[in-house]
């Protein structure tokens, strides 16, 4: 009998200890996740607010919807000066291309930019990572408002 409560005393403890370190080791590790380099900023580059002039057959209303949509939306990859550098740029691969390339300028038609930004990259061989924007079917004169700040990025 007293050996039993004797193996008892002596059990609890180490049964605490033994308990405590378990709940140690259940401690997750602290994600120590790597922040994206945060993209340098452009001292003079205009926002697209200021850059974009109004498009033709694009009425005041939808140009100033476009450049918000572009500013909220699309410059979280795309970057406010559209040199591909936005916040969640880092983490895409491949990349958003920056529209001032001339050469890129020069080789899509406006009905190619206006398709990549309702349907998605996909839908044209592009990645998917280029989401589609289903919301702006119905609102072309917003997408072309969208095209003409593109356009206006170019060099
Ligand atoms: C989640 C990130 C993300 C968002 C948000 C985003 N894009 Fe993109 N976009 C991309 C990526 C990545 C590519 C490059 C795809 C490739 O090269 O395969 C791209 C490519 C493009 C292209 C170039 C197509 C080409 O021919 O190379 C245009 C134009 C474009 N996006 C417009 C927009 C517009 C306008 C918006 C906002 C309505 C927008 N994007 C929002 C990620 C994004």
């Amino acid at each position: 009998m007293r050996r039993t409560i004797l193996c008892l005393t002596l059990a609890v403890p180490f049964a605490l200890v033994a308990c405590q370190s378990e709940k140690k080791a259940d401690k997750p590790a602290t994600a120590a996740a790597a922040k994206p380099a945060e993209a340098p900023k452009p001292a003079e580059a205009p926002k697209p607010a200021e850059a974009a002039p109004a498009a033709a057959g694009v009425s005041a209303e939808a140009m100033a919807e476009a450049k918000t949509i572009f500013e909220t939306r699309c410059s979280t990859c795309h970057g406010l000066t559209g040199a591909g550098d936005g916040p969640a740029a880092a983490a895409l691969n491949p990349k958003p291309r920056s529209y001032s390339d001339p050469e890129w300028q020069a080789k899509v038609t406006d009905d190619h930019i206006a398709q990549v930004i309702v349907k998605g990259g996909d839908s044209v061989g592009l990645s998917p990572l280029m989401t589609a924007n289903p919301d702006l079917e119905s609102k072309p004169e917003v997408v072309k408002g969208l095209v003409s700040i593109i356009r206006s990025y170019k060099k």
